[in-house]
Protein backbone atom coordinates (compact mmCIF):
# COMPACT_ATOMS: atom_id res chain seq x y z
CA UNK A 1 0.00 0.00 0.00
CA UNK A 2 1.62 3.60 -1.08
CA UNK A 3 2.33 6.12 1.98
CA UNK A 4 -0.81 8.31 0.61
CA UNK A 5 -3.16 5.14 0.46
CA UNK A 6 -2.81 4.69 4.07
CA UNK A 7 -4.79 6.01 6.74
CA UNK A 8 -3.73 4.54 9.60
CA UNK A 9 -0.02 2.80 9.93
CA UNK A 10 0.43 -0.12 12.68
CA UNK A 11 3.56 -1.29 13.13
CA UNK A 12 4.81 -4.43 16.08
CA UNK A 13 1.66 -3.44 18.40
CA UNK A 14 2.53 -4.89 21.66
CA UNK A 15 0.00 -4.50 24.73
CA UNK A 16 0.72 -5.83 28.38
CA UNK A 17 -1.57 -5.78 30.78
CA UNK A 18 -0.80 -6.06 34.61
CA UNK A 19 -1.98 -9.13 35.99
CA UNK A 20 -1.84 -10.47 39.42
CA UNK A 21 1.95 -10.63 40.08
CA UNK A 22 3.06 -10.94 36.53
CA UNK A 23 1.54 -9.49 33.13
CA UNK A 24 -0.96 -10.43 30.38
CA UNK A 25 0.04 -9.74 26.75
CA UNK A 26 -3.06 -8.59 24.72
CA UNK A 27 -1.28 -7.52 21.74
CA UNK A 28 2.08 -9.41 20.81
CA UNK A 29 3.11 -7.57 17.75
CA UNK A 30 0.16 -6.64 15.46
CA UNK A 31 1.01 -5.13 11.84
CA UNK A 32 -1.65 -3.71 10.41
CA UNK A 33 -2.20 -1.16 7.50
CA UNK A 34 -5.30 0.68 6.45
CA UNK A 35 -6.20 2.06 3.04
CA UNK A 36 -8.15 5.30 2.58
CA UNK A 37 -11.97 4.44 1.97
CA UNK A 38 -11.27 1.01 3.37
CA UNK A 39 -14.07 -1.38 5.14
CA UNK A 40 -12.12 -3.34 7.10
CA UNK A 41 -13.86 -6.40 9.69
CA UNK A 42 -11.72 -7.43 12.93
CA UNK A 43 -13.10 -10.80 14.24
CA UNK A 44 -11.80 -13.40 16.42
CA UNK A 45 -12.74 -15.10 19.74
CA UNK A 46 -13.77 -13.15 22.64
CA UNK A 47 -10.55 -11.52 24.73
CA UNK A 48 -8.40 -12.26 21.68
CA UNK A 49 -7.55 -8.21 21.69
CA UNK A 50 -9.93 -7.28 19.31
CA UNK A 51 -10.73 -4.04 21.29
CA UNK A 52 -7.99 -3.69 23.00
CA UNK A 53 -6.19 -3.11 19.20
CA UNK A 54 -9.38 -0.53 18.32
CA UNK A 55 -8.44 1.57 21.22
CA UNK A 56 -4.68 1.60 20.81
CA UNK A 57 -5.82 2.51 17.24
CA UNK A 58 -7.92 5.17 18.37
CA UNK A 59 -5.58 6.76 20.50
CA UNK A 60 -7.76 5.94 23.37
CA UNK A 61 -4.78 3.68 24.75
CA UNK A 62 -1.22 3.72 24.37
CA UNK A 63 0.72 0.64 23.36
CA UNK A 64 3.43 -0.94 24.99
CA UNK A 65 5.61 -0.96 22.23
CA UNK A 66 5.37 -0.20 18.67
CA UNK A 67 4.29 2.38 16.88
CA UNK A 68 0.66 3.76 15.21
CA UNK A 69 1.44 6.19 12.40
CA UNK A 70 -1.81 8.42 11.35
CA UNK A 71 -1.75 9.96 7.67
CA UNK A 72 2.82 9.61 7.74
CA UNK A 73 2.92 10.94 11.03
CA UNK A 74 3.99 8.85 14.34
CA UNK A 75 1.61 9.24 17.30
CA UNK A 76 2.67 7.70 19.64
CA UNK A 77 5.39 9.92 20.96
CA UNK A 78 2.80 12.52 21.13
CA UNK A 79 1.62 14.50 24.49
CA UNK A 80 -1.77 13.02 25.58
CA UNK A 81 -3.37 16.87 24.70
CA UNK A 82 -1.58 16.42 21.02
CA UNK A 83 -3.03 12.58 20.98
CA UNK A 84 -6.52 14.43 21.69
CA UNK A 85 -6.13 16.71 19.10
CA UNK A 86 -4.70 14.31 16.44
CA UNK A 87 -8.09 12.03 17.40
CA UNK A 88 -10.74 14.61 17.32
CA UNK A 89 -9.14 15.64 14.05
CA UNK A 90 -8.78 12.06 12.29
CA UNK A 91 -11.17 9.56 14.03
CA UNK A 92 -14.95 8.68 14.72
CA UNK A 93 -15.76 6.43 17.03
CA UNK A 94 -19.21 4.29 17.10
CA UNK A 95 -19.85 1.73 20.37
CA UNK A 96 -21.96 -1.29 20.84
CA UNK A 97 -23.96 0.67 23.08
CA UNK A 98 -24.04 4.27 21.35
CA UNK A 99 -23.50 5.83 23.95
CA UNK A 100 -25.91 8.84 23.49
CA UNK A 101 -26.87 11.35 26.13
CA UNK A 102 -30.25 10.42 27.15
CA UNK A 103 -31.39 13.99 27.71
CA UNK A 104 -30.53 15.75 24.42
CA UNK A 105 -32.13 15.18 21.15
CA UNK A 106 -31.03 13.08 18.38
CA UNK A 107 -29.80 16.47 16.72
CA UNK A 108 -28.05 17.78 19.82
CA UNK A 109 -26.17 14.47 20.12
CA UNK A 110 -24.85 14.69 16.75
CA UNK A 111 -23.48 18.34 17.87
CA UNK A 112 -21.98 16.82 20.98
CA UNK A 113 -18.88 16.43 19.34
CA UNK A 114 -18.23 19.88 18.14
CA UNK A 115 -19.77 21.51 20.74
CA UNK A 116 -16.15 22.71 22.04
CA UNK A 117 -15.56 25.12 18.75
CA UNK A 118 -18.98 25.16 17.78
CA UNK A 119 -19.85 27.49 15.00
CA UNK A 120 -22.92 28.16 13.05
CA UNK A 121 -22.67 25.37 10.50
CA UNK A 122 -22.69 23.09 13.05
CA UNK A 123 -26.51 22.72 13.43
CA UNK A 124 -26.52 22.54 9.41
CA UNK A 125 -24.43 19.71 9.39
CA UNK A 126 -25.93 17.88 12.26
CA UNK A 127 -29.23 17.91 10.74
CA UNK A 128 -27.41 17.26 7.13
CA UNK A 129 -25.96 14.03 8.56
CA UNK A 130 -29.17 12.81 10.43
CA UNK A 131 -30.86 13.41 6.82
CA UNK A 132 -28.08 11.59 5.45
CA UNK A 133 -28.59 8.61 7.70
CA UNK A 134 -32.21 8.37 6.98
CA UNK A 135 -33.56 10.36 10.29
CA UNK A 136 -34.61 13.65 8.63
CA UNK A 137 -37.55 13.42 10.29
CA UNK A 138 -36.29 12.64 14.22
CA UNK A 139 -34.53 15.64 14.68
CA UNK A 140 -35.87 16.52 18.12
CA UNK A 141 -36.61 12.87 19.55
CA UNK A 142 -34.79 11.96 22.70
CA UNK A 143 -33.05 8.82 22.68
CA UNK A 144 -35.79 6.88 24.54
CA UNK A 145 -38.30 7.57 21.72
CA UNK A 146 -35.90 6.12 19.23
CA UNK A 147 -35.35 1.99 18.45
CA UNK A 148 -32.42 0.18 18.58
CA UNK A 149 -31.39 0.98 14.57
CA UNK A 150 -32.37 4.84 15.49
CA UNK A 151 -30.08 5.43 17.86
CA UNK A 152 -26.80 3.57 16.36
CA UNK A 153 -27.68 5.50 13.25
CA UNK A 154 -27.38 8.64 15.10
CA UNK A 155 -24.26 7.61 16.56
CA UNK A 156 -22.55 7.54 13.30
CA UNK A 157 -24.29 10.60 12.36
CA UNK A 158 -22.29 12.00 15.55
CA UNK A 159 -18.91 10.12 14.41
CA UNK A 160 -18.41 12.05 11.56
CA UNK A 161 -19.83 15.31 12.71
CA UNK A 162 -15.85 16.44 12.83
CA UNK A 163 -15.26 15.01 9.14
CA UNK A 164 -13.08 12.03 10.42
CA UNK A 165 -10.99 10.21 7.69
CA UNK A 166 -11.42 6.54 9.91
CA UNK A 167 -14.41 5.78 11.86
CA UNK A 168 -13.72 2.73 14.70
CA UNK A 169 -16.78 1.19 15.72
CA UNK A 170 -16.90 -1.76 18.47
CA UNK A 171 -19.23 -4.42 17.71
CA UNK A 172 -22.01 -1.54 16.25
CA UNK A 173 -24.20 -3.93 15.19
CA UNK A 174 -23.77 -6.06 18.46
CA UNK A 175 -27.52 -4.53 20.02
CA UNK A 176 -29.41 -4.82 16.79
CA UNK A 177 -31.51 -7.56 14.87
CA UNK A 178 -29.97 -8.98 11.48
CA UNK A 179 -31.88 -6.62 9.44
CA UNK A 180 -31.41 -3.38 11.53
CA UNK A 181 -27.86 -4.65 11.43
CA UNK A 182 -27.69 -4.50 7.51
CA UNK A 183 -29.22 -1.15 7.60
CA UNK A 184 -25.79 0.01 9.45
CA UNK A 185 -23.94 -1.56 7.84
CA UNK A 186 -25.22 -0.45 4.73
CA UNK A 187 -24.72 2.93 5.49
CA UNK A 188 -21.25 1.76 7.19
CA UNK A 189 -20.80 1.25 3.01
CA UNK A 190 -21.65 4.60 1.74
CA UNK A 191 -19.42 6.55 4.16
CA UNK A 192 -16.38 3.85 2.85
CA UNK A 193 -17.69 5.27 -0.55
CA UNK A 194 -16.56 8.81 0.58
CA UNK A 195 -13.38 7.65 1.39
CA UNK A 196 -13.12 7.34 4.96
CA UNK A 197 -12.09 4.57 6.66
CA UNK A 198 -14.50 2.07 8.71
CA UNK A 199 -12.67 -0.61 10.98
CA UNK A 200 -15.25 -2.36 12.86
CA UNK A 201 -14.41 -5.25 15.72
CA UNK A 202 -17.58 -8.01 15.62
CA UNK A 203 -18.78 -11.17 16.27
CA UNK A 204 -21.46 -10.80 13.86
CA UNK A 205 -21.57 -13.24 10.66
CA UNK A 206 -22.87 -11.26 7.92
CA UNK A 207 -20.73 -8.36 8.45
CA UNK A 208 -17.70 -9.59 5.62
CA UNK A 209 -20.27 -9.51 3.56
CA UNK A 210 -20.46 -5.88 3.10
CA UNK A 211 -16.36 -5.22 3.94
CA UNK A 212 -13.24 -4.88 1.36
CA UNK A 213 -11.33 -7.25 3.82
CA UNK A 214 -11.82 -8.97 7.34
CA UNK A 215 -9.46 -10.50 9.45
CA UNK A 216 -9.04 -12.47 12.62
CA UNK A 217 -6.93 -12.03 15.69
CA UNK A 218 -6.45 -14.47 17.92
CA UNK A 219 -4.51 -14.48 21.16
CA UNK A 220 -3.29 -11.53 20.80
CA UNK A 221 -1.70 -12.38 16.82
CA UNK A 222 -3.34 -11.36 13.19
CA UNK A 223 -4.28 -14.63 12.19
CA UNK A 224 -2.44 -14.60 8.48
N1 LIG B 1 -7.69 -2.84 31.31
C1 LIG B 1 -7.31 -4.12 31.31
N2 LIG B 1 -6.54 -4.63 32.32
C2 LIG B 1 -6.14 -5.90 32.32
N3 LIG B 1 -6.43 -6.79 31.34
C3 LIG B 1 -7.20 -6.36 30.32
C4 LIG B 1 -7.68 -5.01 30.26
N4 LIG B 1 -8.41 -4.87 29.11
C5 LIG B 1 -8.39 -6.06 28.52
N5 LIG B 1 -7.66 -6.96 29.22
C6 LIG B 1 -7.39 -8.37 28.85
O1 LIG B 1 -6.79 -8.35 27.57
C7 LIG B 1 -7.29 -9.42 26.74
C8 LIG B 1 -7.92 -8.84 25.48
O2 LIG B 1 -9.09 -8.11 25.85
P1 LIG B 1 -10.00 -7.39 24.77
O3 LIG B 1 -10.99 -6.58 25.52
O4 LIG B 1 -9.14 -6.67 23.79
O5 LIG B 1 -10.70 -8.65 24.05
P2 LIG B 1 -11.81 -8.68 22.90
O6 LIG B 1 -11.22 -9.44 21.76
O7 LIG B 1 -12.30 -7.31 22.62
O8 LIG B 1 -12.95 -9.57 23.57
P3 LIG B 1 -14.57 -9.48 23.42
O9 LIG B 1 -14.88 -10.12 22.09
O10 LIG B 1 -15.05 -10.31 24.57
O11 LIG B 1 -14.97 -8.04 23.50
C9 LIG B 1 -8.26 -10.19 27.63
O12 LIG B 1 -7.58 -11.28 28.18
C10 LIG B 1 -8.64 -9.19 28.70
O13 LIG B 1 -8.98 -9.83 29.90
MG1 LIG C 1 -14.18 -6.35 22.87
Amino acid sequence: MSDSARVISASSLVKRYQSGDGYLEALKGVDLDIGRGEFLAVMGPSGSGKSTLLNVLGLLDDPSSGTVELDGEDVTTLSDREKTTARKRTIGFVFQNFYLIPTLTAVENVEVPALLDRDSETRERAISLLERVGLGDRLDHKPSELSGGQKQRVAIARSLINEPRLLLADEPTGNLDRATGRQVLDEFTRITDEGVAVVAVTHDPQVPEFTDRTIRIVDGELER
